[in-house]
């Protein structure tokens, strides 16, 4: 449906710092990359703006997308000189999205150390995307922003010595309320031109230091989380330790709204990164992608046994402390152990001493690999998560799609997309509660003895291959959210 351009169509500006497939770290980068296309189709004006960060513009030119550059550049006061970026504006599916080039965005997306100079692009891109209606004919009536990276937003329109004139109405999306942006508060007070009232325990102050992510839900004018049992855990100590307090008090501003996917994107019937297609109608395909993915790994292709497989950001919140203390366990039920992931040191050091162990059973690949990733999710049996929390998580979603039976903890989103087969409705994965290797391997084990009554197993791969994950319901709960606020 095309967008009708009347004055009571709603307009609004997508601020992310990751957008699929131009740029992406994880979950957001997909959300960003597929939630406009479905508010679009929703009737909404949606457009995204987002850095040019190194590679973004080669990713883009690569997909043979027709860039222009705005005659008008973008600028933001901060640190006492100006900072300007070029507009590139582009068209992706339907939805115009500016990137912003400029100096500011030349280094690594995400810093590692957060200080006054690593957080400034943040701040920097927030100014700027206010800007952006200058450069282009159109003004939104509401930002939505999403994490600590684009919660300068918000509290600029609060806070902000220039800014705060212009009453414009914003809306925080909180993918992760693990990382919130805290840094020392000198000279960022001022350097980023909010008013020097501005920092207090009220707003954005975290004992003593800036806390972005805190001054973004304060000051927004509504917010939402990625699925409602998150909405519920975030209110508790338990999950977020001091800022549950700030939550709780900002309920009555606060959504849980679950993701969906980008169900064209993530086909197995259509995926041309897989060596053979498959759909609930014909499974066939699947099993030449089992073959592929064990021979990737340096396994027997002729294996029957299970196929354990895990597409993941190797960080504490994913649980992999569980699924490499595990491993013995696991290598003892035959089933192979295959994970594809990056991130701390001391977790894929913890799974390379478990593949040194069980160098039959157990295989890492170490790295990002967006076509790697599609053929585990294809060539899996079972899909293991067991996450510490999870906000939302695409990637149980992802492997249901692709016929691979989520094993998954009870937290987060999880909770609200997998259901475990045993209850008396039945239902499409395998789930726990307890987080350690017992509750884990609980599950597991459930699931691999599952996997040996070939009939019942094919059942729960049809009903994860038949759940319904497009952003349809949850696109119209976002223009719910986009009306109520413009009341
Ligand atoms: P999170 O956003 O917390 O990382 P999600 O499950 O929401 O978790 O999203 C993860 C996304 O990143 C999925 O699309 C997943 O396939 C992708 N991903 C994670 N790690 C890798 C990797 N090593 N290689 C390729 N894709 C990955
Ligand atoms: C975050 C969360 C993940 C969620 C994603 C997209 O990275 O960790 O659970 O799915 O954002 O919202």
């Amino acid at each position: 449906m095309a967008v009708k351009n009347d004055s009571s169509t709603l307009k609004v500006l997508f601020v992310t710092t990751e957008l699929a497939p131009f740029s992406k770290v994880g979950g957001l980068g997909d959300v960003a990359g597929s939630l406009p296309k479905a508010l679009r189709q929703a009737g909404v004006d949606v457009r995204v703006v987002t850095p040019a960060w190194p590679g973004v513009i080669e990713r883009a030119e690569a997909a043979k997308l027709k860039m222009t550059t705005s005659k008008s550049k973008v600028y933001a006061a901060y640190d006492w000189r100006i900072h300007s970026a070029n507009v590139i504006k582009t068209e992706v599916d339907k939805v115009p999205t500016y990137f912003l080039k400029a100096d500011d965005y030349a280094g690594d997306m995400y810093p590692s150390q957060l200080n006054f100079w690593t957080a400034s692009p943040f701040a920097v891109f927030c100014m700027q995307a206010l800007e952006l209606k200058n450069a282009i004919d159109w003004e939104p009536d509401i930002y939505h922003c999403h994490d600590w990276t684009s919660a300068f937003l918000p509290c600029a329109l609060a806070w902000h010595r220039y800014y705060r004139q212009t009453g414009q109405k914003s809306i925080m999306t909180l993918h992760n309320v693990a990382y919130q942006g805290v840094f020392e508060p000198y000279p960022f007070l001022d350097a980023s031109g909010l008013e020097p009232w501005s920092f207090n325990s009220s707003t954005m102050e975290f004992y003593g230091q800036i806390n972005l992510l805190k001054g973004g839900i304060v000051s927004a004018t509504a917010v939402s989380t990625v699925s409602p049992t998150y909405a519920n855990e975030i209110q508790t100590y338990e999950s977020t330790r001091e800022l549950s307090g700030i939550l709780y008090q900002q309920r009555s501003k606060l959504r849980g709204i679950i993701n969906g996917l980008d169900v064209k994107f993530w086909d197995p019937a259509g995926d041309k990164s897989i060596p053979a297609n498959f759909s609930t109608k014909d499974l066939k395909g699947k099993s030449v992608c089992k073959k592929e993915l064990l021979r990737r790994a340096g396994f027997d292709d002729s294996d029957d046994s299970p196929v354990i497989v895990c597409v993941s950001r190797l960080v504490e919140q994913k649980g992999f402390d569980m699924v490499f203390n595990a491993a013995g366990q696991i290598a003892e039920t035959g089933a192979k152990l295959l994970i594809l992931g990056s991130g701390n040191d001391w977790i894929e050091n913890g799974i390379i001493q478990a593949q040194n162990d069980y160098p039959n059973n157990v295989k890492l690949f170490k790295g990002y690999d967006e076509p790697l990733s599609h053929l585990l999710y294809a060539g899996g049996d079972i899909f293991l998560m067991p996450s510490v929390f999870e906000p939302c998580g695409l990637s149980q979603m992802i492997s249901m799609r692709y016929g691979t039976v989520p094993v998954v903890r009870e937290v987060g989103g999880l909770r609200d997309t997998v259901f475990d087969v045993d209850r008396p409705e039945g239902g499409n994965g395998f789930t726990f509660l307890t987080c350690d290797v017992d509750g884990m391997m609980w599950a597991l084990r459930r699931s691999i003895e599952r996997y040996r009554d070939k009939q019942a197993w094919t059942k729960i791969m049809l009903e994860g291959m038949r759940e319904d994950f497009t952003w349809d319901r949850s696109a119209g709960l976002y223009k719910e959210m986009y009306e109520d606020l413009m009341q």
